[in-house]
């Protein structure tokens, strides 16, 4: 059964980059062409190609489920200090989230588009032509290959790795790596196809 490697992701060795080696300067202000004139305020952690269409109410919370019980039994946040990279001709819609990274960075591919109500996880990694449909939850640290499709509403677990060119099914719950190619649905995910 072949495995997607990192060697299929186009952000390879991003994690040794520093920030000043980052390609884009981040755009503080994007206009939404579809609506009335209204400007989208960036946190300065986004950095995005001006050619990137955001949505009304994207948010981009400063952390997400990164929290930590301490001996004390209190809970505490987990700093969140990465960069969020979104690369060109990206199309965000209305209600999606994407957390900051708890270090180095999220990268959106190029042409990928995020759904409306899409939860994009801390660290996470999309190739490029990706189609993550509505309501689709990618965890923490998922890394999703070039050419995947995501199906409305499914899940896919923290660290699991779709393959590229993989279909994924409405509503799958996919708990395991994904191969390259292959169409996965149901709960837990199996290979249909
Ligand atoms: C996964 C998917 C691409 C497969 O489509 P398909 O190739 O036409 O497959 P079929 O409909 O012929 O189904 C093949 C088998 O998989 C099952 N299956 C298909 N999709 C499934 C799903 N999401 N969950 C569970 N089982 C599914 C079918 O019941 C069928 O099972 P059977 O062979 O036992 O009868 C499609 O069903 C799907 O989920 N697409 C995503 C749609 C979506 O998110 N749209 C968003 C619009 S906003």
């Amino acid at each position: 059964m072949s495995q997607t490697t990192t060697n299929e992701f186009p952000f390879k060795g991003m994690r040794n980059r520093s920030r000043d080696s980052m390609e884009f300067h981040t755009q503080r202000l994007l206009e939404d062409p579809f609506g009335p004139k209204v400007l989208i305020q960036l946190p300065e952690w986004v950095n995005c190609d001006p050619s990137v269409h955001v949505d009304k109410f994207v948010r981009f919370p400063s952390h997400g489920m990164g929290i930590v019980k301490g001996k004390d039994g209190r809970h505490n946040i987990v700093p969140h200090t990465g960069e969020i990279k979104i690369e060109e001709n990206v199309i965000i819609l209305e209600h999606a989230t994407i957390i900051r990274p708890v270090n180095y960075f999220t990268v959106i591919g190029e042409n990928t588009v995020i759904g409306v109500g899409a939860h994009i996880g801390h660290n996470v990694n999309i190739g490029s032509n990706v189609f993550i449909t509505s309501k689709a939850i990618l965890c923490g640290s998922v890394t999703v290959g070039s050419d995947v499709d995501i199906g409305a509403g499914a899940i896919i677990k923290n660290k699991v790795r779709i393959g590229k060119g993989a279909v994924i099914g409405i509503g799958a719950v996919v708990i395991c790596d994904v191969p390259d190619g292959e169409t996965w649905a149901g709960n837990p995910a199996k290979k249909i196809q």
